[in-house]
């Protein structure tokens, strides 16, 4: 199987099962105390944004994004991000990352956050946001909340309360 044989969809309701199911296998029973997870507790992702990665009909990599106040600034939170490990190493894990950039940019996001690799996300236009800045309800590694902003928003000026928004 090569990257052309993978198609990008829109996320609807029949994946979720198949979602928990990749996410379990990528983070284990850890992934419900991470503080993105208490966000994301606090209200629905936007499925409108959400992607998964079919191989030949079988999902095998999604991405979600859930929105959020950064502050005062109107956003969204990307993630979880999991490809299984039959598919990893193929560039759909930095795909899926740019086609919610690019859906959330259009629909009018000012800010994309997640907590994570900077390595990995830094090439795809994330940027370190000002540690002790951003809160979340609960500890994180503030030097891996990383932003994406467009409209001419500073990631390092992100500042306050990082909580679910209605969409
Ligand atoms: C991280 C993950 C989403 C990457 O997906 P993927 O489709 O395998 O990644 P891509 O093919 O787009 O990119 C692969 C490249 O990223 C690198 N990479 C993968 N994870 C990385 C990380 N955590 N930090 C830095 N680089 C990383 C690989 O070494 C590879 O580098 P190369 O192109 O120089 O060989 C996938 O490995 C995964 O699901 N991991 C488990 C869950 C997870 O950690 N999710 C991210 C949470 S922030």
């Amino acid at each position: 199987m090569t990257f052309q044989d993978i198609v990008f969809l829109t996320e609807d309701a029949s994946h979720d099962a198949v979602i928990n199911h990749i996410n379990e296998e990528a983070f284990g029973p850890g992934r419900f105390v991470r503080s993105s997870e208490r966000v994301r507790e606090q209200g629905p992702h936007d499925q409108q944004l959400s992607f998964v990665a079919s191989d030949r009909g079988e999902i095998i990599a999604s991405v979600r994004m859930t929105p959020i106040y950064a502050g005062t600034v109107e956003g969204h939170l990307l993630g979880p991000l999991a490809v299984r490990p039959s598919h990893k190493n193929l560039g759909i894990g930095r795909e899926l990352v740019r086609i919610v950039l690019a859906a959330a940019q259009k629909g009018g996001s000012h800010a994309v956050l997640l907590v994570g690799d900077p390595p990995y996300y830094a090439p795809l236009g994330f940027a370190p946001t000002k540690p002790g800045a951003l809160t979340m309800p609960g500890p994180f590694d503030a030097r891996r909340l990383l932003a994406a902003c467009y409209g001419g928003v500073d990631p390092m000026a992100l500042a306050g309360e990082i909580r679910h928004r209605d969409s």
